[in-house]
């Protein structure tokens, strides 16, 4: 046993990730509770308790790392989204909240059809494709990304969660390689535009190859809805894209354009922001 309790682990770690985090607190709770194999509650239960001494060693080694700015999920090596862990590395966007819209839709979308063919486009972690298996028992996602280290991740995910026979992974630049018809297509493609790359914390840690969606931010989502007239079911396919709330307009267009009888529906996230476009052919 160290000397350090964990409530002085709590304060150095919420110290840490304050700079960076507008919940640090919260995060810190998780953190610790992480490092120490209980839940955040037994945390918070326990500020009088002892960390060995290997368990003090790897604080301070995250608390270095914290401190350069290191987003808090590489640091502890995997994250939440929609209630479950995803391993996660520096080859791989972090899964954000806002990407749970998307799967709410898309668990929507899915109960329209028996037994939809479905695939998840960039899938980097595999936490949308992963996710809507876990959640539709018998459903199987295909999913793509052009990064083959993010794949190495979205491999290592769906091993944890048994799902090597349902979610076939596949290098491919969007659905190049996929024939139709697909019911369903999901896609949380990079939509910031290359310019506001410049000006943001995620850009030095995280992909690019995740974020930089060209000079309007819409490069892939533009070429993503070109391949779709001749690989969507028509009538009957449903598409789903995470995009950024001023791309809306121009997307609208594009999809016009491309799939001129569709319905498109834009879907707020949890913070009120337009979020989502939902396409209905
Ligand atoms: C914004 S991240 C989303 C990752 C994951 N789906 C999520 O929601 O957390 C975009 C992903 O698309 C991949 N990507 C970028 N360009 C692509 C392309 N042309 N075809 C397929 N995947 C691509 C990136 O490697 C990255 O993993």
């Amino acid at each position: 046993m160290s000397n350090i309790t964990v409530r002085e682990a709590l304060q150095d770690l919420a110290q840490a990730l304050a700079p960076h985090s507008e919940t640090a607190p919260l995060d810190a709770q998780r953190a610790l509770a992480h490092l120490l194999g209980r839940s955040p509650a037994w945390v918070l239960a326990h500020p009088e308790a002892y960390l060995s001494s290997p368990q003090v060693a790897q604080l301070q080694d995250w608390l270095r790392r914290l401190q350069t700015g290191e987003p808090l999920p590489y640091v502890l090596g995997e994250w939440e989204f929609y209630g479950r862990p995803f391993y996660v590395t520096p080859a791989v966007l972090i899964p954000r909240p806002e990407t749970e819209t998307l799967v709410d839709a898309a668990l929507r979308a899915l109960s329209t059809r028996p037994s939809p063919r479905v695939v998840d486009v960039g899938t980097g972690s595999g936490c949308i494709a992963l996710t809507l298996a876990l959640e539709r028992p018998g459903l199987t996602v295909w999913a793509t990304d052009v990064s083959w280290d993010a794949l190495q991740v979205a491999r290592r995910n769906r091993a944890r969660y048994g799902l090597q026979d349902r979610v076939p992974l596949l290098q491919a630049s969007l659905l190049e390689p996929l024939a139709g018809p697909w019911d369903v297509v999901v896609a949380n493609l990079p939509y910031i535009p290359s310019m506001e790359l410049t000006h943001l914390r995620v850009a030095r840690w995280e992909p690019r190859l995740a974020l930089d969606g060209g000079l309007e931010g819409t490069w892939w989502l533009r070429a993503l809805l070109a391949q779709l007239p001749s690989r969507l079911r028509r009538p009957g396919g449903h598409v789903l894209l995470e995009i950024a709330p001023a791309q809306v307009t121009a997307l609208r267009e594009v999809v016009r354009h491309h799939l001129p009888k569709a319905r498109v529906e834009v879907l707020s996230d949890l913070a009120g922001m337009p979020r989502v476009l939902w396409i209905r052919t």
